[in-house]
């Protein structure tokens, strides 16, 4: 490997959310907080050049997207995925949460129904209540330890007031990367009930083999028209503070309302640093996300060995993606309060509460092994004191 996964870098007394603010969130300093989605990684050296080689330049004023920034996020598409899209089908945003906000906004009235898939990343659910929208819970169903579209519910909950699908591809928490003809089958009955799609791909870049993220809006042609793609190298990337992300719409009419949803409030020219992390990370970053999957993939494959044979209580849903693992506690013989409860004060982690995912992530906790596998057994070992038989 080139790149060196292993290197302790201490966050602590960085405003860094994940490390400062476990007194706040967890009532407790001094826990290995492995809750908030970025990783304990060092950013790689490509952006970090890149960011000092602009701060060399004595003025940080206005900017635009230059060129070749769209040339980067066109090319990393058709890369990575296959996927060929115009550069008049991007637009920019402060973040992929803001830009759901927006497309909620502007694409559904106070009192339409918006499906979700839950357990999701809970920011979905405050996208669609905090505006007045009502919401509409498809749940995943667990079978044979891989969460499965319910698509005859999906249909059943379909009424003349549902306008709108948030779609999480790759699925957080479950690391679900939907299938070709699981995506097919839930985009004909958008397209059927003229549901428009929001497809949030933010988890796309870190897929592991034989895994393979396909775009929604890559499918066809009429699928594309239906669709909004929502992406960003913050989290492959490890630049989440950057607060910065694209969209992609090949529809003439959605892209003009999504850009005009963004541009009347001033915010999609982003922000300098943002900008050139993120065309550092599309021309140069193919090597390092390579290597960095390969580490993940490792980091699974060591948590998945020590759950199995030191956690006997505790079981992990495989991810087919992503770098947060969902894990299954109700088998442990205790209560998901007692679980929260031991896990901050005897195993002395900060996970992510199943909970916040939804109703049916009760009795599940979210861990996050973006982070050197040192740190990742010393959060294990601090787990299987409790949830051993
Ligand atoms: C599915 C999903 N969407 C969006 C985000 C956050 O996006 P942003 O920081 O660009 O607002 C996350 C972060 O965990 C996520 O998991």
């Amino acid at each position: 490997m080139q790149y060196d996964f292993n290197e302790i870098i201490a966050r602590k007394g960085t405003a860094s959310f994940k490390h400062d603010l476990t007194d706040k969130f967890f009532q407790q300093g001094d826990i290995l907080p492995m809750w908030v989605a970025d990783m304990d990684f060092r950013t790689p050296d490509f952006i970090l050049e890149a960011l000092q080689e602009r701060i060399q330049h004595p003025v940080l004023g206005y900017s635009f997207h230059p060129e070749s920034q769209y040339q980067s996020i066109i090319s990393w598409l058709q890369r990575r995925f296959q996927w060929n899209v115009g550069k008049e089908w991007i637009g920019f945003s402060p973040g992929v949460v803001p830009a759901l906000n927006l497309a909620v906004l502007e694409f559904t009235r106070p009192g339409d129904k918006v499906l979700i898939q839950t357990p999701v990343y809970f920011p979905f659910y405050s996208a669609v209540k905090d505006h007045g929208r009502e919401m509409v819970l498809n749940p995943l169903t667990l079978s044979d330890g891989r969460y499965q579209m319910d698509l005859e519910n999906f249909i059943s909950q379909i009424d003349e007031r549902t306008t709108m699908l948030i779609l999480c591809s790759p699925h957080n928490p479950t690391g679900n990367v939907w299938r070709k003809d699981e995506l097919e089958s839930l985009m004909q009955i958008c397209l059927e009930k003229n549901i428009l799609v929001i497809s949030d791909e933010i988890h796309a870049d870190i897929v592991y083999p034989p895994h393979q993220h396909i775009p929604t809006a890559s499918l066809s042609p009429e699928i594309s028209a239906n669709t909004l793609t929502f992406m960003s190298a913050s989290k492959t990337f490890n630049i989440a503070g950057l607060s910065t992300s694209f969209f992609i719409a090949s529809s003439e009419e959605l892209f003009k309302r999504m850009e005009g949803a963004i541009g009347r409030l001033h915010l999609s020219q982003g922000n300098i640093f943002g900008n050139v992390a993120m065309e550092a990370a599309y021309t140069y970053g193919a090597l390092w996300l390579d290597e960095l999957i390969a580490y993940l993939a490792g980091n699974v494959r060591f948590a998945k060995e020590f759950i199995n044979n030191c956690m006997p209580g505790v079981s992990l849903i495989e991810p087919e993606a992503t770098f947060l693992l969902w894990l299954d506690f109700r088998a442990s013989g205790f209560s998901d309060k007692e679980v929260r409860k031991l896990l901050v004060e005897e195993a002395r982690v900060g996970l992510s509460n199943g909970i916040l995912f939804g109703p049916d992530g009760e009795g599940f906790q979210r861990i996050n092994i973006g982070c050197p596998r040192s740190v990742l057994e010393k959060g294990l070992a601090g787990m299987s004191k409790i949830f051993t038989i």
